[in-house]
């Protein structure tokens, strides 16, 4: 199916290795209350982070393809690993459909917040060693220093939903240590996943620093893009997302109604 033959009722497809695609899809329906969500976690295959590029660019394709069962009006891609290592991939899947990463809209309103062009940049190992964050940062202003650090573990630990836990606030430590002396005044969170941590995250790098979460940027970029296009949904309805995961995890729920505020609507499980 081709753009021209959309309508305002097609959906919204999201997706992400895991659960980490949810602080975006919060951010969607605060920003798009009357769309329909399609969300897509890979959660047989999570976490991407610690993966080759040649195989973070397989799973972008699977991913995009599962969700273009659904005839999306748009793809957000959730998730920074596949925005830094595979957006290409993405966009070649989805033929003239538009496509937003989370990697860009961080970035730019980054930029936004410096003053002293310090920026600090967290992230999995994937999307830390692409260095994707910071030539995003620097084709925008190429005066900023961007100084990254891999988190690998938050992942799991988010995966596991130990958020407040001591294991977290101590590799937290371990993780933001050094960063923390680097004298940046706004750190990305570079990984959906973090943001469900950013409360351990914030305590940990101390304050005074300006934490980014993309999430809303890339709610307003697609308002936007939605609204130049005439494909905004102006329905007033509301409507729960709709669920893909390719395995099951017992915790799924529990973090599902701890993150989102509500209950799990029904999950379809698909094969990847
Ligand atoms: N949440 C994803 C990201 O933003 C992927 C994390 C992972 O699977 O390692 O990078």
């Amino acid at each position: 199916m081709s753009i021209e033959q959309l309508n305002s009722e097609n959906p919204i497809g999201i997706f992400d290795s895991g659960i980490g695609g949810l602080t975006v899809v919060k951010a969607i329906q605060a920003a798009l209350p009357s769309e329909r969500l399609i969300y897509f976690g890979d959660t047989a295959r999570v976490p991407y982070g610690p993966k080759s590029q040649v195989t973070i660019r397989k799973y972008a394709a699977d991913d995009t393809a599962i969700l273009m069962r659904y005839q999306p009006k748009v793809i957000i891609v959730a998730c920074n690993t596949v925005s830094a290592l595979a957006l290409d991939v993405v966009e070649k899947s989805c033929g003239n459909i538009p496509v937003i990463g989370v990697l860009k809209s961080g970035a730019k309103l980054a930029v936004e917040w410096t003053n002293n062009n310090r920026i600090g940049v967290i992230g999995t190992q994937a999307t830390v060693c692409s260095n994707a964050y910071a030539c995003a940062i620097n084709q925008l202003d190429p005066d900023i220093e961007v100084i990254s650090q891999a988190c690998p573990l938050f992942v799991p630990l988010a995966e596991e939903g130990f958020i407040n836990h001591p294991v977290t606030k101590l590799v937290a430590e371990h993780y933001l240590g050094e960063i923390r002396k680097q004298d940046i005044d706004t750190l990305v969170l570079g990984c959906t996943h973090y943001p469900i941590l950013r409360q351990v995250i914030e305590e940990t790098i101390g304050g005074g620093i300006h934490i980014i979460d993309s999430a809303e940027a890339v709610a307003l970029r697609t308002r936007e893009l939605l609204s130049e296009s005439g494909l905004l949904n102006r329905s007033g309805k509301a409507s729960v997302p709709h669920l893909l995961v390719s395995d099951l995890p017992q915790k799924f729920s529990m973090l599902y109604q701890l993150f989102m505020g509500s209950e799990l609507p029904d999950v379809d499980l698909v094969e990847v």
